[in-house]
Formats: structure tokens, sequence, C-alpha cells
């Protein structure tokens, strides 16, 4: 058989996912810093920060001063989640070109999440993305509990193929369905997927966004390239979690994705060691390892099989 070919796109969401699960508040200078190096790598989206209440994530209360302070990169998009109204305030006030919006297909999550229900929520963020496309901006669609939920157990498909089709009818450009707590298998992978594109997502604009608490990310990763998919969230070192999903551990690393896809003969613009030395960067201010095993054996071989 021969080896797979095309482009992947890799959506690094460490300064957003992982840094909004950090013990302690990173400096606004290493944020920046973080971002900019993910860039460099050749990441070509990479969510910054998030404009959420404060009060639900104080570490991430800097924002829109770190959003402001990234040296942009020509083509590259850097979009920012936003829960309200009051967050496309800062989003406009900042110059933020993409949105994510974000809601789930379990109804105790998002009243955790976002203390609303997924009706409440979908009321919420209309006009903000009405803002959003009058401005010219790219909106995300975020599905969290797609293959499980840490207060409901298992979740139906169904339920995420319409949440899915909702977003993307509502205006989401991309609808990215998240493994918020690592929970999922790779034959969930092609129900959850053809699911939502028999309900109207189509596939190249699906992403998966996989945390691996359970180490099951990097399988999924492979079932869902043979489900169609091309667009997959990671965090640089592994990094992340949501405070609200008990359990939740960070995202798939984007070494070990890139790991993988760059072995399978998928192409992706990213440089690996670039990534490497972005973790690493990250890991001598929060004094926190990099949970990447790809990191471990760079470390392990000083760098000569990455
Ligand atoms: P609420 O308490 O219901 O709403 O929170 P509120 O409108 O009453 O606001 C409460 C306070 O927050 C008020 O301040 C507002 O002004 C302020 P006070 O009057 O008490 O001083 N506020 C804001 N401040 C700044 N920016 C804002 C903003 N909104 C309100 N945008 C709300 C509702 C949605 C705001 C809140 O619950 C919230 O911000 N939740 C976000 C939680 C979050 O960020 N979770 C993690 C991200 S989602 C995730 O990680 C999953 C994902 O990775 C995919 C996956 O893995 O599945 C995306
Ligand atoms: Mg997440």
């Amino acid at each position: 058989m021969s080896a797979p070919s095309g482009r992947v796109t890799v959506v690094e969401v460490g300064p957003r996912d992982g840094l909004q699960n950090e013990p302690g508040v990173v400096p606004v200078e290493a944020k920046v810093a973080f971002v900019e190096a993910l860039a460099d790598a050749g990441l070509t989206v990479v969510e910054a920060t998030a404009f959420v209440s404060p009060k639900a994530i104080p570490q991430l209360a800097d924002g829109d001063e770190v959003f402001r302070r990234i040296l942009k990169r020509p083509g590259v998009r850097y979009p920012v989640l936003v829960p309200n109204e009051r967050g496309m305030d800062r989003a406009e006030a900042a110059g933020v070109r993409e949105i994510a919006v974000f809601t789930a297909a379990s109804e105790t999550f998002n009243l955790r999440n976002v203390n609303a229900s997924i009706e409440e929520s979908f009321a919420r963020f209309a006009p903000v993305i009405a803002r959003a496309k009058k401005g010219g901006m790219r909106v995300r669609g975020y599905v969290s509990c797609a293959f499980g939920c840490p207060y409901e157990g298992a979740v139906r498909p169904e339920a995420v193929a319409e949440v899915s089709a909702r977003l993307a009818a509502a205006g989401c450009d991309e609808v990215s369905l998240g493994d918020t707590i690592g929970v999922g298998v790779p034959t969930q992978v092609p129900d959850v997927v053809g699911r939502a594109v028999e309900a109207g997502v189509p596939v190249e604009r699906l992403a998966l966004h996989l945390h691996d608490t359970r180490g099951t990310a990097l399988a999924n990763v492979a079932e869902g390239l043979r489900a169609g998919v091309r667009i997959f969230d990671a965090s640089a070192g592994g990094l992340g979690g949501c405070p609200y999903a008990p359990g939740a551990s960070g995202n798939v690393a984007t070494e070990d994705l890139l790991y993988l896809l760059h072995g399978m003969g998928w192409e992706t613009g990213v440089s690996l060691p670039g990534v490497v030395a972005a973790s690493r960067a990250l890991a001598s201010v929060t004094g926190r390892r990099p949970v990447s095993r790809v990191v471990a054996a760079f470390e392990g071989s000083a760098g000569r099989r990455a």
C-alpha cells in the first residue's frame, strides 16, 4: 500500500487551551514569545488566547494585551475564543481577524463551562457570529464532549452531529469536534465524523480536537485521517485541559502529532524542532516539562531523529 500524501493543517491551541489550565499565570512576555515561536516554527493557525470572563479563566485575563503584542506573521491566523458579545467587543478592539465560539454536545458540561444550556449558547453567539461576519472575520466553532462527557458519560454521535450542523448553519467556517476529556477510542471516530458529515458539515470543514488523557489521541488521529479529516488541533508540549472538565489533561502534543503525520507522509509545513524549541522555552518559564513522547525522545537522542 502506498503512503498517503497531501496536506494536513495543524491548529496550535497551546497558548489558549494549554495556558488556560496552567496552575499559575504565565507572564505576558512569555505568552507572546510562545505564540511567536510557534508561528516561527511554521504553524499557520495559532489560537492565541481567550476573551472569556477573567473570573472563569484568570490565567488568560491578560489576553487583550497578549494579542496586541504578538508580532503577527503574514499568512498566519490567530483565532481567539469568544463566548459572548462582551468577548466580541474585546476581539474587535484588539484587531482580531478570527474568532472561535464554543458549545457542547452535553447539556451538563455546557452549563458548567459557560453557565448556559446548549440552546442558550446558540442564542448568545448568534449576534457574535453576525458581527464577525460583518467585520469579515473567520469563525471556528467547537463542540465539546463529542466523544464523552465528564458528567453525563456517553454522548450520542447524533447529538454531536446535530450541534455540529447547527454551528455550520450559524456561520462557522470550521467545526472542531472536541474529545474534551480524552475518552475517545478509534472505533468511535468514523461514526462521530461520518454522522457530522451526513448532517451537512463537509469533511473539509471538520477538525478533530483530541485531548490525550488516556493515550488514545494519536490512534484517533489515524482514524480521523482515514475518515477524511485534514485539520487537527494540538498543543505544543501537550499542554492543556479544561478547568470545567475534571480529569481532562492536555491536547495531543503538537510534536507527537507532527511526528506521526510526517512519518506517514503527510505535509504540514511545520518544523518539528521549531515546535520543540517553543515548548522548551515555555517550560523554562513554567518549570513544567513538556508532556510529549517525541520531546522526551528528542532529548534522549540529542535531537538526532526529530
Ligand atoms: P456568566 O457568569 O454566566 O455571565 O458567565 P455574566 O455575563 O453574568 O458575566 C459574569 C462576569 O464576567 C461579569 O463581571 C461580566 O462582566 C464578566 P461582573 O459584573 O461580575 O464583574 N464577563 C466578561 N469579562 C470579560 N470578557 C468576557 C466576559 N463575559 C462576562 N467575555 C461566561 C458566562 C460565558 C462569560 C463565563 O462562563 C465564561 O467566560 N466561561 C468560559 C469558560 C472557559 O473559557 N472554558 C474553557 C474554554 S472551552 C474549552 O476549553 C473546550 C475546548 O478546548 C474544546 C474541547 O476541548 O472540548 C474549546
Ligand atoms: Mg480543549
